[in-house]
């Protein structure tokens, strides 16, 4: 019989995702540029279910039942569009090509809208959940034509992490939407990273805990509210110890943070978006900062931090409000980060069900957390909901967190360890919560410095003062 679906780029993704393709029934046909990594999956892996080894892309099209579903899992960029220019001469009207990388929603928009011209379905797909994902059920976010979901969705579905029964599987939207929403996954995976990260370094720097102690902390913290599977991995890397020096396994890793690019697309994209997405931008600023040897070296040891770097704190008291720091700090990244998905979804008209993307990421991807059925259950009792922060469930954790997170950012700035990504959440916060913003000064500065009009808060219009001259104000 021909095959059901096709995988095109057999690095580990890709053949990983074939392999959870054949295990679960279907049949597939795999192709790779060199073969010999096709060969290699036949070898080892040709016993899991119905492969069809092709050795060339026409191959590959013709051993495909119609309309032909396709899945290219080769880097972003360049290589995609390569692999797609070679691919659409070979198919007919109605067959679907899948990107299942990790490309920019732009570029999928652009494919999309290339390939529909000639009939074709183009799919840009989120995957995420690493090799391990791929294999056992990784979180999908599928964008594109409702027909081509209606094709695909019965086998994206099966192949995906299940939770409670429920496909970690939805439909997003039109032509980028998955791929955006993949995007601000990584968006907020970075913003998860960086706030463990800070409090990891608070905790050890301010109260002296060795690796292995946090290590425990973090398990502990895995049974609570911020259970997660960031958190639990977090302490398995803190309790390793490197097999050279017998020490901390943390200890010998380089301290710069490498990124390949979608958080900083998010962060760039938000800007455009006009959405603050402060907690996604500390991290990868503090990525790159990381990253910045020269300025680092030059500083380091150089510049005077506080006179008085410790801090007076009760062991178990400061690990509780580091933990509600966290969380609450979590809390406003995933805010700001669902508003970077409803202001594309306008912007970009992809009607994006917010509180479906929650239950895509319960399970099979890097961010899966206990947390997200808290922001399903959210938009389900308002979907209209403004942000996340003034539902009422976020609304009582932050509350209940809040004096625990002031002490850990005042603590942090006296003892002068960095922790950009919890006081730019907690800014952030009391930013939103404020009846008054100083906006109205700069406001005023504009208008003295450039005639840039200002609005008044008891009248309609537009204003400018003669600042040059009798200060009288006149409508703009
Ligand atoms: C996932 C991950 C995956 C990848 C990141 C790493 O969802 O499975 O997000 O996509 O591991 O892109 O990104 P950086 O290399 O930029 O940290």
């Amino acid at each position: 019989a021909p095959a059901q679906i096709a995988v095109t780029g057999l690095a580990v993704m890709g053949r990983n995702l074939a392999r959870n393709l054949a295990r679960n029934g279907f049949r597939v046909a795999v192709h790779n540029r060199s073969k010999s990594r096709t060969d290699a999956l036949i070898e080892e892996f040709g016993h899991e279910g119905e492969f069809t080894p092709a050795d060339d892309l026409p191959a590959l099209v013709a051993s495909l039942e119609q309309p032909r579903k396709i899945i290219i899992m080769v880097k972003a960029g360049e290589p995609t569009d390569a692999v797609i220019d070679e691919l659409v001469p070979l198919l007919d009207e109605g067959d679907i090509v899948v990107d299942a990388g990790n490309a920019h929603f732009a570029d999928t928009r652009r494919r999309e809208n290339a390939l529909r011209e000639k009939g074709l379905h183009f799919v840009g797909s989120g995957v995420s959940g690493g090799e391990e994902g791929a294999l056992n059920g990784p979180s999908i976010m599928p964008g594109g034509s409702p027909e081509s979901y209606a094709a695909l969705g019965p086998i994206l579905t099966k192949i995906s992490a299940h939770v409670n029964g429920e496909p970690c599987c939805v439909h997003v939207g039109p032509d980028g939407a998955g791929h955006f929403v993949k995007m601000l996954h990584n968006g907020i995976e970075y913003a998860d990273m960086q706030l463990i990260a800070e409090a990891y370094d608070l905790l050890r720097q301010v109260l002296g805990l060795s690796p292995a102690e946090l290590a425990d902390v973090f398990r502990d913290w895995n049974s609570g509210d911020l259970e997660s599977f960031l958190i639990e991995i977090t302490a398995e890397v803190l309790s390793q110890v490197d097999p050279t020096t017998g020490g901390p396994f943390v200890d010998v890793v380089l301290d710069q943070a490498e990124q390949k690019g979608t958080g900083r697309w998010t962060v760039q994209v938000a800007l455009d978006l006009g959405i603050p997405v402060s907690g996604m931008a500390e991290a990868v600023f503090g990525r790159s900062l990381s990253g910045d040897v020269v300025r680092r070296s030059a500083a380091a040891g150089v510049l005077p931090g506080p006179a008085e770097a410790k801090a007076d704190v009760d062991r178990d008291a400061f690990i509780e409000d580091v933990r509600h720091a966290l969380y609450a700090s979590k809390l406003v990244a995933y805010a700001q980060g669902f508003d970077a998905i409803r202001a594309a979804s306008e912007q970009y008209d992809w009607d994006i069900d917010l509180g479906a993307m929650a239950t895509i990421w319960r399970g099979g991807c890097i961010i899966r957390a206990r947390f997200l059925d808290r922001i399903k259950e959210a938009y389900d009792r308002n979907p209209a909901l403004p942000s996340l922060l003034v539902d009422d469930y976020f609304k009582e954790a932050v509350a209940n967190g809040q004096e625990a997170w002031r002490r850990v950012v005042a603590t942090a700035a006296s003892v002068g360890v960095p922790a950009p990504g919890f006081s730019a959440a907690l800014s952030y916060y009391d930013g939103l919560r404020a009846e008054r913003l100083p906006a109205a000064l700069i406001q005023g500065l504009r208008d003295l410095f450039g005639a840039h009009t200002y609005r008044r808060v008891d009248r309609d219009g537009a204003f400018h003062l003669d600042w040059s001259g009798d200060r009288t104000e006149s409508p703009a």
